[in-house]
């Protein structure tokens, strides 16, 4: 499997001298006009960096889990429409401002992705959920479908499909597949995701260049057995039972 050469950068605000800044692994820099990586501030590289920590506890792994997924979920809201919106003020002024436009839909794909449910209902309340369960064949090797649960108008909704690990694609790219065969436009999916392989992100953009990948960092390749490297380990298991 291919590696990339990681990035090694000062972080830090733009102010600040590079000679004043750390450095650290930032995310592998991808050239795919529909995937976002979210900026690499430190506090996300801090964030990052306690939950790939191989001996961080649960509590810690799930705490510091959210305070991700909240970010990916508030720059994954910044791709929906919007259209102007006047509001007056209680002094009596009027505030040019916006206002969502389109309703929204939360698919998580189980399991590791419904760790990321609370996050976006955080933002969005009431916000309707759907599931979707694929595992691998263990006859052909390849991603198959068991279980689906969508909300029935899901095909007037825009996506926000969540699965923390973006490895090999080929899950995300079946869960795509999935909601097309409902109804969903590809443009009107956006995948959150925590962390992905330059080989997963490779896979989903070219296949569905009109969705939207927003993740938190592009990390190395994949090992032998698919794990994304250097990873975080399994973040299911992680998340729910270590
Ligand atoms: N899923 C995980 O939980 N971890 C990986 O590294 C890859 C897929």
């Amino acid at each position: 499997m291919t590696e990339e050469v990681a990035p090694v950068k000062c972080v830090g605000p733009e102010y600040r001298a590079e000679d004043q800044k750390p450095t650290a692994t930032v995310s592998t820099v991808v050239n795919y006009d529909n995937v976002t990586v979210l900026p690499q501030t430190p506090q996300l590289i801090a964030l990052l960096s306690i939950i790939r920590n191989h001996s961080t506890a649960r509590g810690d792994f799930v705490f510091y889990s959210n305070r991700i997924i909240r970010l990916l979920v508030e720059e994954g809201l910044n791709h929906l429409p919007t259209v102007s919106h006047t509001v007056t003020t209680p002094v009596g002024r009027p505030y040019d401002g916006l206002s969502f436009q389109g309703k929204i839909a939360g698919v998580s794909i189980m399991r590791a992705g419904e760790a990321m449910e609370q996050g976006l209902r955080d933002c969005c309340r009431s916000v309707r959920i759907g599931k979707i369960l694929i595992q691998r064949d263990e006859e052909t090797a390849q991603p198959k479908l068991f279980y689906d649960k969508l909300p029935e108008d899901i095909a007037d909704r825009w996506v926000l499909l969540l699965d923390p690990m973006l490895a090999t694609g080929g899950s995300a790219i079946m869960a795509v597949d999935v909601l097309k065969s409902r109804g969903v436009p590809e443009e009107r999916i956006l995948f959150l995701n925590v962390l992905a392989s330059p080989e997963g992100i490779k896979s989903f953009a070219s296949k569905f260049p009109t969705s939207r990948v927003v993740t938190a960092f592009v990390d190395e390749g994949l090992d032998e057995k698919n794990y994304i490297i250097p990873g975080l380990g399994d973040f299911g298991d992680r998340y729910y039972t270590r």
